[in-house]
């Protein structure tokens, strides 16, 4: 779908936050108040009375876990656990905790006691600590990695036999309040808490990186406040979202047939699956009460404008998201019963303060793609009828906004060409919950050659000439024998700290080594300090972020990873992870924002103009459809083009261009038959002449595919490194011409011009 660069200079809000004097892991601690979601909290059971008396339980406390596993790990100095945090606001006398539980668990962890493995609590130990305590803290933590995939079984979505067997032992010891903290990176069970009478408050912590204890204790304390809502629905158990019937069935292919009915489109929409629900989309607690009103909706240059005020009618200081949803007519293509539309995180607001909230969006944002030739044959249409506002705190908690906006006929909105069509998947989800049969549409292939440059210079060229005068870039790349292009085409070894290396180096030509890292919770590096530590921020995971859902506090994330990438000699940070929270046991969930393709985009949007302000590059990964981890190089994600372009893709656009995207990474699955690096349709048709992006396009990292193929296709360079024999044979056999290959390079250059490491050669 196309974006319009809509400025909402009226509706921008000015976000304050006290960011600027504040150490990065200090920052990052604000960071996780702002993610951490309140799910329940019975007679404000939170935040703590001060001089609580507080019996920690549950290994976790010690076994935190501030990330998860893989390339999205960070290496850092410290990480505070929760006893860790929680013992400093005991120092600080704002609560007590039991000495004997500290001691208990210290052994244990000592003796190998770790998450999901709960060390059995003698009764006489429970005794002890339900004399010394009036309040019960159980925290449960869950760890997943690159690579593999959760399992929807006891001790990872659902709870172990040692931790329910603990949570029942607290709720009948008679504790006054029983709190319990998700340490999770991903979605898991709810059911055992939600409506369990002896449970007064649940805090979804999340994967807070390495200030995570302090964040969960400031917050149970009260010295901060948590305003995170849900970037995924929370269902009442694994079985019912919608792609968990198709997650598992092959290690060798997703079908996608859910399609675009994902997360709460799903829920919202489908019948009968409403009441399968836990926690909303959207859905967040405070510790003060906010109320929505004087909602208004209007119509201006094509698009639709929302104003709300927002009151603080509770006696503590918080802040509320307010969510924007439009509701399209069904017409011939279906539609979902709700998608967010816009939002946005209300300032700091005092008891009893308000503030006005204006929000707007492209009319053109309402329109569906029509990829089986309906109305409009491949377009983006807005069908005729009313379309709904409904504006409120959650997905379900919206009031519904007077103005209808009102198309009189069918209207294509883009009219665009088939690309990325599903070959193999059979049938589709429609929004009564009956299912479509899926016809074969070929997808519009279109290779174009351009020529090789001829331009001649006398002069030996160099980049820095190129960077002086730009209209020397053919000459340039003339000039580049084959062999260069062919180191250009391909990652390099490092020359600085990190472990996934760089692109370009060519001394001779003044192109450096551009360095690359990972991401997306800080920078995986092993740079120390004088002191031999290392000096990376982990913050908390990508789902924590996005759970904010306050981009302007993403975007200053942004500016401190971009710092920290120059602190560290990294060109190109390899983040962020922007894959949809397609099904909840997806291995990398923790590294990913949302069900979401706005909320994702948004993010990314964020972080990207974050970063880039430093004249670091982003990497919007993995490109695209890669909701799962199992056999990721050889699973075929089998997806409508609707759903690819609604739902997989929409963030990405985003990202490029509100972002204004450096650099891509494509994933290592295929889609619909055809791996993504290799794909002609998805890089050059879609991303590049649909979005109109110029960066660089990169590959995942040492994946499958044929690099001719990729050079061909657009996929601008591999990494981290390939020999040149597979493009030598393409040019000597046709199916690779010169002339790809410097487009590729070209495209890299343009993006190596912009980098910090390539400017601070020119000073
Ligand atoms: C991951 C990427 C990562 C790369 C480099 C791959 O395994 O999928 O996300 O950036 O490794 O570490």
């Amino acid at each position: 779908m196309k974006i319009n660069n809509l400025v909402l200079t009226f509706a921008m809000v000015a976000v304050v936050f006290a960011a600027t004097a504040q150490t990065n892991p200090e920052f990052a601690r604000q960071v996780g108040h702002e993610g951490t979601v309140l799910l329940k909290n019975r007679d404000n059971a939170l935040p703590l009375a001060k001089g609580a008396k507080v019996a920690l339980f549950g290994i976790n406390q010690i076994d935190y876990i501030k990330g998860g596993g893989g390339s999205g790990d960070v290496y850092v100095a410290y990480e505070r656990n929760l006893l860790y945090g929680m013992q400093e606001k005991e120092k600080a006398g704002k609560i007590s905790l039991v000495p004997e539980l500290i001691t208990f668990y210290r052994d244990a962890f000592k003796q190998g006691s770790r998450c999901i493995n709960e060390p059995k609590i003698s009764a006489e130990l429970m005794r002890q600590a339900r004399q010394k305590a009036n309040v019960a803290i159980i925290t449960i933590g869950r760890y997943s990695l690159e690579g593999s995939d959760r399992s929807a079984e006891k001790a990872d979505y659902y709870l172990s036999d040692s931790e329910q067997k603990l949570v029942e032992q607290i709720t009948a010891a008679g504790f006054e309040e029983v709190i319990i903290n998700l340490n999770v990176g991903g979605m898991v069970d709810t059911q055992w808490f939600k409506d369990n009478s002896k449970i007064n408050a649940t805090l979804l912590s999340w994967q807070g990186g390495m200030e995570a204890g302090n964040i969960v204790a400031d917050i149970l304390t009260g010295d901060a406040y948590p305003s995170g809502k849900l970037s995924d629905t929370f269902a009442k158990s694994y079985d019912v979202y919608p792609a968990s019937a198709s997650f598992k069935e092959s290690p060798y292919f997703v079908n996608y047939q859910e399609d675009i009915y994902v997360g709460y489109r799903y829920f919202e929409t489908i019948p009968g699956a409403a009441e399968k629900v836990n926690y909303e989309f959207g859905f967040g607690l405070s510790y003060t009460d906010f109320a929505i009103s004087n909602i208004s909706a209007k119509e201006v240059n094509d698009s639709i404008f929302i104003q709300a005020t927002v009151k603080n009618n509770g006696s503590r200081k918080g802040k509320e998201v307010i969510q924007v949803y439009f509701s399209a007519p069904q017409g011939k293509l279906g539609k979902p019963a709700r998608e967010l539309a816009a939002f946005q995180k209300t300032r700091e607001l005092s008891a009893g303060e308000e503030q006005i909230i204006t929000m707007g969006f492209p009319v053109a944002d309402m329109s569906s793609y029509d990829d089986f030739d309906k109305i409009f044959p491949a377009s983006f249409v807005l069908e005729k009828g009313n379309y709904k506002f409904y504006v409120g705190n959650s997905v379900r908690n919206t009031i519904k906004a007077k103005f209808e906006y009102k198309v009189k006929t069918d209207r294509a909105v883009f009219q665009l060409s088939h690309q990325v069509t599903p070959k193999d998947l059979k049938k589709r989800l429609l929004a009564n919950g009956s299912y479509e049969n899926v016809p074969s549409i070929p997808t519009a292939e279109n290779f174009e050659l351009s020529q090789a440059q001829k331009a001649q210079s006398d002069k030996f060229l160099t980049l820095k000439d190129v960077y002086r005068n730009r209209s020397l870039m053919p000459y340039f790349l003339a000039q580049l024998s084959d062999e260069e292009l062919f180191i250009l085409s391909r990652g390099r070894a490092n020359n600085a700290y990190s472990n996934t290396g760089g692109m370009g180096y060519l001394p001779h030509r003044d192109i450096p080594n551009i360095i690359t890292a990972d991401g997306p919770a800080g920078l995986r590096i092993g740079r120390m300090n004088y002191k031999g530590e290392p000096i990376a921020t982990a913050f908390p995971c990508g789902t924590q972020q996005a759970c904010t859902w306050n981009p302007a506090l993403i975007e200053e994330v942004g500016k401190r990873e971009g710092e920290e990438c120059i602190a560290m000699g990294v060109g190109i940070w390899l983040a962020p992870g922007m894959n949809i929270h397609r099904d909840p046991l997806c291995g990398r969930n923790f590294e990913y924002y949302s069900e979401d393709p706005l909320l994702t985009g948004k993010t990314a949007a964020a972080l990207s103009r974050g970063v880039q302000s430093k004249k670091v590059a982003i990497t919007l990964k993995h490109f695209c459809c890669n909701n799962k981890e199992e056999k990721r190089n050889e699973s075929d994600s089998r997806v409508s083009e609707r759903a690819v372009r609604e739902i997989y893709l929409r963030g990405f656009e985003i990202g490029v261009k509100e972002g204004g995207a450096w650099s891509i990474m494509t994933s290592y699955n295929l889609l619909n038959g055809i791996e993504t690096s290799e794909n002609y349709s998805l890089i050059t048709n879609i991303l590049r002449k649909e979005w109109g992006f110029n960066g660089a396009v990169m590959t995942d990292w040492n994946n499958n595919s044929h690099h001719a193929r990729e050079a061909r296709a657009g996929n601008d360079i591999k990494m981290p490194s390939s020999s040149s024999k597979t493009l030598k044979e393409g040019l000597n056999d046709g199916s690779l011409t010169r002339a790809e290959l410097e487009r590729n390079v070209e495209y890299l250059l343009n993006m190596f011009m912009k980098n910090h490491l390539f400017e601070n050669t020119i000073k």
